[in-house]
This record gives C-alpha cells, sequence and structure tokens, in this order.
C-alpha cells in the first residue's frame, strides 16, 4: 500500500480536528456547554477546521429559512465565545464544492444497510422510508467527505455522534481498501459535557422545543426564560421541601454560580428556607453575571461590518487549498482518465 497524504500540521499540534454545526442562528446554553466550549479549548493543541454545515442544513427544508442571517449569528457567537480565526480555520461548507463530489464518490463504498443501521435514522427508516429524501439517508456520508477531505483525524462530537464517526471510518476502511491508503480513518474526540436540560426540566435544551436560553439574549430575556422554569413539581406550596437533584434549576446553578452559593441553594430548597422564586431570581443573575463579557464582545463584533464575511472567506480559502490537493490525490488514486 501507497502511504496516505501528508497532513501538513502546523508545527506543536497534535492532530487535526473538525466539527461543524449546521446554521442555527443564535446558539444557546445546550449549544455551547455541549460543543462549543469544547471547540475553544482544543485549539491549544489541535489544528482546528470548524465549518457551518448549511449543505447539511438542506436535509431538513425549515433550516433553509434565514439561512445567511442564522450562519451570521451562529458565527458571530464562535468568535464571541472564542473561536480565534488566526488559529483555527473557519469556514462554510458549500463554499468548498469539492466535498460534494467526495461525497459521491463515497457513495459508492458505502453499504446501504449500514446508512439503514445509523441509530438517528433507523426509526425513520422503519416508519417513513418512502418519504425519506436522500439526502437525509447520505448525511453520514456527505459527514464523512466533511472530516476527511481535510485530513483530519479528531472529530470533537456528543455520544449521540458515535455512530457516526464509526460510520466514517468504516467507509474510510473501504475506500482505502479499494484505492490505497488515502485517508486516515478519524476517531471520535469525546469530552464529558454536561447535557443540558431546557426550561421545561424534562428535555435537552433546543431551539426546535423553545426550551432554550440564548447565549445572545438580553439580561431581561434571560430572565424571562429563567422564570418560565419548570422546577420540583411536588413543591406545590413554597413551604414544601424541593428536591434540588431533580431540578433543573439546581443544575444550572452547579454550572453558573460559585460552589458555595450552590450549596447554599441545596440547603435552602431542601429546607423551604428559600422559594423556587427567588432561587430563579438568582440563576437568573448568575447567568447574566457569566455571560456579560461574552455578550459585551458579541455586541462589539457586531458592529463591524464585514467581519464575519471576511473571517469565513480567509478559513474558506484556507480550506479548499487542503480539498483540492486532496482530490487531486483522490481523482487520481480512482484512476479517472
Ligand atoms: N452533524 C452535525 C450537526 O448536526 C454537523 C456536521 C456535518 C458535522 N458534518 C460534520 C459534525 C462533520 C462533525 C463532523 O450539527
Amino acid at each position: 500500500m501507497t502511504s496516505s497524504l501528508p497532513v501538513n500540521l502546523p508545527s506543536g499540534k497534535k492532530g487535526r480536528v473538525l466539527s461543524g454545526a449546521r446554521p442555527t442562528g443564535r446558539l444557546h446554553l445546550g449549544n455551547y456547554f455541549g460543543a462549543l466550549k469544547n471547540w475553544v479549548s482544543l485549539q491549544d493543541d489541535y489544528d482546528c477546521f470548524y465549518f457551518v454545515a448549511d449543505v447539511h442544513a438542506l436535509t431538513t427544508v425549515e433550516d433553509t429559512v434565514g439561512l445567511k442571517k442564522n450562519t451570521r449569528e451562529m458565527v458571530l457567537d464562535w468568535l464571541a465565545a472564542g473561536l480565534d480565526p488566526d488559529r483555527s480555520t473557519l469556514f462554510i461548507q458549500s463554499r468548498v464544492p469539492e466535498v460534494l463530489e467526495l461525497h459521491t464518490y463515497l457513495s459508492m463504498v458505502t453499504p446501504m444497510g449500514s446508512l439503514q443501521r445509523v441509530p438517528s435514522f433507523k426509526e425513520q427508516f422503519r416508519a417513513r422510508a418512502d418519504s425519506m429524501n436522500y439526502g437525509l439517508v447520505g448525511y453520514p456520508v456527505l459527514q464523512t467527505a466533511d472530516i476527511i477531505i481535510y485530513l483530519a483525524n479528531k472529530v470533537p462530537v456528543g455520544v449521540d455522534q458515535v455512530p457516526h464517526v464509526e460510520l466514517s471510518r468504516e467507509i474510510v476502511r473501504r475506500f482505502n481498501g479499494q484505492f490505497g491508503e488515502v485517508f486516515p480513518e478519524p476517531d471520535a474526540l469525546l469530552s464529558d459535557t454536561p447535557s443540558i436540560k431546557g426550561t421545561d426540566g424534562d428535555q435537552k435544551m433546543s431551539k426546535s422545543l423553545d426550551n432554550h436560553i440564548e447565549l445572545a439574549a438580553t439580561p431581561e430575556e434571560t430572565a424571562q426564560r429563567v422564570m418560565s422554569m419548570v422546577t420540583d413539581p411536588q413543591r406545590a406550596r413554597r413551604t414544601d421541601p424541593g428536591r434540588p437533584w431533580i431540578c433543573n434549576v439546581y443544575a444550572l446553578h452547579q454550572i453558573f454560580s460559585s460552589d458555595d452559593y450552590t450549596k447554599t441553594v441545596y440547603d435552602q430548597c431542601t429546607t423551604a428556607a428559600i422559594g423556587c422564586v427567588d432561587d430563579k431570581r438568582a440563576l437568573a443573575d448568575a447567568i447574566n453575571e457569566h455571560l456579560g463579557p461574552f455578550r459585551e464582545r458579541r455586541a462589539e463584533l457586531a458592529t463591524k461590518p464585514k467581519l464575519v464575511e471576511d473571517v469565513l472567506a480567509a478559513g474558506t480559502e484556507r480550506a479548499r487549498a487542503v480539498a483540492i490537493r486532496t482530490m487531486e490525490e483522490v481523482r487520481d488514486r480512482i484512476g479517472f482518465f
């Protein structure tokens, strides 16, 4: 077997990380603690490629409404949170059309059965395979192309996405088996990120469930959302003791309040010394204080008219140079005329 393409890592970096997010607009606490925070810290040790998965957004038609605005809002959150365009390559998926070409070649070595077994789609296959679009079935194939076209070997994902990375590895093995060792097999980079529940206290925080709190919300909007949070349903009266261990307000105190204050909340809740309303007010204050510097940075960045465009243009150019080189090798290995 011939050796794979050289990755050309900047000196001092342990590997190349790649991750993407569909342009959902302003990010919320769940997005930050579930992914973005980790993306920011990976920049120290890895050569990071982060992109806006706007082609993947097309698999669910609703997402294309406001695509441009949602991209801009999300990238402003990225920058304000600390993704650094001088250290990381930030780009737009659709502006690297080579990835769509690679997706087609990878689709030829991807067994249909493997796609049908991907847990997140399995149910849909059973229930409504006939109306499922072809693009959605191929979602993990495009995702594989996203990763390997930049020769990334580390993919930071949540546990729910691990089967996708496993499938990527399978596709890579099949491609390499047929055409030679072109691509490295990517590994999932798991971090123990807390799963943040929404204001309903029940489901994972998500924009589509409207149970979210935006990072860029105003202090008033934040307070409003926090005050609407569902607490311990058994605590019907102010004088009833609460159960912080099942309460999402308490869970968020653990993230946003000091250890001392969190402990006080625990004691006061279990002895009914504090009511849910006061407890929520304190949480809203803690969130607002914690996010204050982020919000200031974001407001400042938002005043620069071409900032997002310029950052993405520069990153896309860098990403595309890698993709073009990879595709030259790929076409050559396949043996096209
Ligand atoms: N699936 C990711 C999401 O839903 C987006 C994505 C597309 C991605 N391609 C990727 C993530 C490659 C990691 C690696 O937001």
